[in-house]
């Protein structure tokens, strides 16, 4: 090994396995705060111990979980067991691997409000560093409300716990703040105690295995990328859907709404991972700069075009799957009055040489007819419809070239065209290529939390999202949310079960386009 090479697997070990096949943890503690929350049972845990299993963490690894709720650590470690149980999806559940990983579990109980709690977990950290080594390295994962975040990197901050011995990072859930100025007021907060090289803001969709290999597949391959801009794309159709509700979420997402909740996070990167330039290298920062670049040319629509590009709805009641499903205003903890949206449904414009001209549609909602995420790239008509009014009936001649990406469930490629059927006559009809990664691979893929949980733990920033990017995707969406704050919507205005309101529709129709149907 080359001196140059020894000195920067010491300072970061994400950076001498670029293409992440051996990755492993250092010796580390993870702080959960919020560990009774749901997040820590459905994901944090589950994609922990599938990192034990599959041999990825360091002998000298510990938990240590933190909420209000009174708890031994023998009581957590039953708990989490449980969790890890019910929650782990495709995985056996292994019981002599569970009795070492658990010995590695913690729990302290704390007011995250309290400094006082602070002084009780530095203690409880040493104590597991010199029980399980832990090398002083610790991570730390807000898991909690929003509005704890920053008291919680203050606690940390004036308690020494930002900075020691060991390397030090603070893991933060979405939302990131609740609007443009919030975000940036949340962020000051906590470069007050950590910088920006400590702080991992998540977004789990940037985890997702088929979000990555959109950046595989346009760059792996020679022959899309040539396409890949406005002389063939007509335009580009990112549609989230959910089959289910708030699901017991009614409180936080009466604030929250489908554009906070999904577009501007999740999509916004999607969008961004579809139309980014490619990067010099796969460093976290070439990617970042490239993604947060993108971001900054979405154009900031002007209030007066916001009911042009944006469309909100709310779901009423009504059947989803043959199951009889509430309306939004009837759920527990919803204002009967509530004029949260539940569907989002905008047209965002790139103003960049290579996007211009192409609308990028992205559409979201909760009780849509399935759960379905998908990006439909739409290439322009072949240029001379030569087929067209070939004397057929059913004229598919015409139907455009379309390349999906299924992000889940089904993942994989299609990529559909038209042939000439079978028959003695010049009968087209669109027909699809497809790759499924269940067939082609035969391989479980990981997790978003698995992968993200080890970025952080190894120090790989590369699929978080930085504070650039996270203010240009508010800054896009600020003049709707204003909009929408603004007026006072007819809602509900569409049945769950059906696929969102009609204004989505007619929004591109007024383009000529039409949704496509997932
Ligand atoms: C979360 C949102 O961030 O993402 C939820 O808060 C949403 O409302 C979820 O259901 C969707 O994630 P996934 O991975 O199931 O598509």
């Amino acid at each position: 090994m080359s001196s140059e090479t020894a000195r920067v697997s010491a300072a970061s070990p994400a950076l001498y396995d670029p293409l992440r096949f051996n990755r492993k943890t250092p010796p580390c503690a993870v702080v959960i705060f919020g560990a009774n929350g749901d997040l820590t049972k459905r994901k944090l845990m589950p994609a922990l111990y599938r990192l034990a299993f599959e041999g990825r963490l360091a002998p000298g690894f510990a938990v240590i979980g933190m909420s209000r709720t009174a708890m031994t650590d023998d009581e957590f470690r039953d708990r989490m067991k449980e969790a890890v149980k019910k929650f782990l999806e495709d995985s056996p559940f292994d019981e002599d691997l569970w009795r070492s990983f658990a010995q590695g579990l913690f729990y302290r109980a704390g007011d995250v409000m309290n400094p006082d709690a602070y002084g009780e977990l530095k203690r409880c950290l040493e104590e597991v560093d010199t029980a399980r080594r832990t090398a002083s390295n610790v991570l730390f994962y807000l898991s909690t409300q929003p509005s704890q975040y920053a008291p919680i990197a203050e606690g940390l901050g004036k308690a020494g716990l930002a900075t020691g011995s060991g390397w030090r990072r603070i893991v933060v859930e979405k939302p990131f703040g609740h609007d443009l100025e919030s975000a940036r007021d949340l962020d000051a907060h906590l470069q007050q105690f950590f910088n920006e090289s400590q702080i991992y803001r998540i977004d789990h969709y940037l985890g997702k295995e088929t979000v990555q290999n959109i950046l595989a597949f346009r760059f792996g391959n020679g022959i899309f990328e040539p396409l890949w801009n406005r002389r063939y794309i007509d335009n580009v159709q990112i549609t989230a859907a959910e089959s289910i509700g708030v699901e017991g979420r009614g409180a936080y997402y009466q604030e929250a709404g489908a554009l906070r909740d999904m577009v501007q996070n999740h999509l916004a990167q999607v969008m961004a991972t579809v139309a980014m330039e490619p990067s010099a290298t796969f460093s976290a920062d070439a990617v970042r700069d490239e993604r947060a670049k993108l971001l900054r040319s979405v154009r900031v629509p002007k209030p007066e075009d916001v009911p042009l590009i944006a469309v909100s709805g709310q779901y009423g009641p009504g059947r989803v799957g043959g199951e009889e499903r509430i309306g939004f205003r009837q759920e527990k903890g919803v204002d009967p009055e509530s004029q949260t949206d539940t569907y989002a449904a905008i047209t965002f414009r790139i103003d960049n040489w290579r996007w211009a001209g192409v609308p990028f549609y992205i559409r979201t909602g909760k009780e849509l007819p399935k759960r379905v995420s998908e990006i439909a790239i739409q290439f322009r008509s072949a240029p001379l419809a030569v087929f067209r009014n070939n004397g057929t009936a059913d004229d598919d001649a015409s139907v455009p070239n379309l390349l999906i990406l299924r992000i889940q469930p089904e993942e994989g490629i299609s990529l559909k065209f038209v042939s000439k059927r079978p028959g003695l006559g010049m009968t087209l009809r669109p027909v699809s290529m497809d790759f499924n990664y269940g067939s082609s691979f035969g391989e479980r893929s990981p997790a978003a939390y698995e992968t993200l949980l080890l970025d952080a733990i190894v120090g790989d920033a590369t699929l978080y999202t930085r504070q650039d990017m996270v203010e240009a995707s508010w800054q896009a969406v600020q003049p709707i949310l204003d909009d929408w704050a603004s007026r006072k919507f007819d809602f509900p205005n569409y049945a769950a079960g059906t696929w969102g309101p009609k204004a989505a529709d007619e929004m591109l129709a007024r383009n000529g386009h039409t949704w496509r149907r997932p």
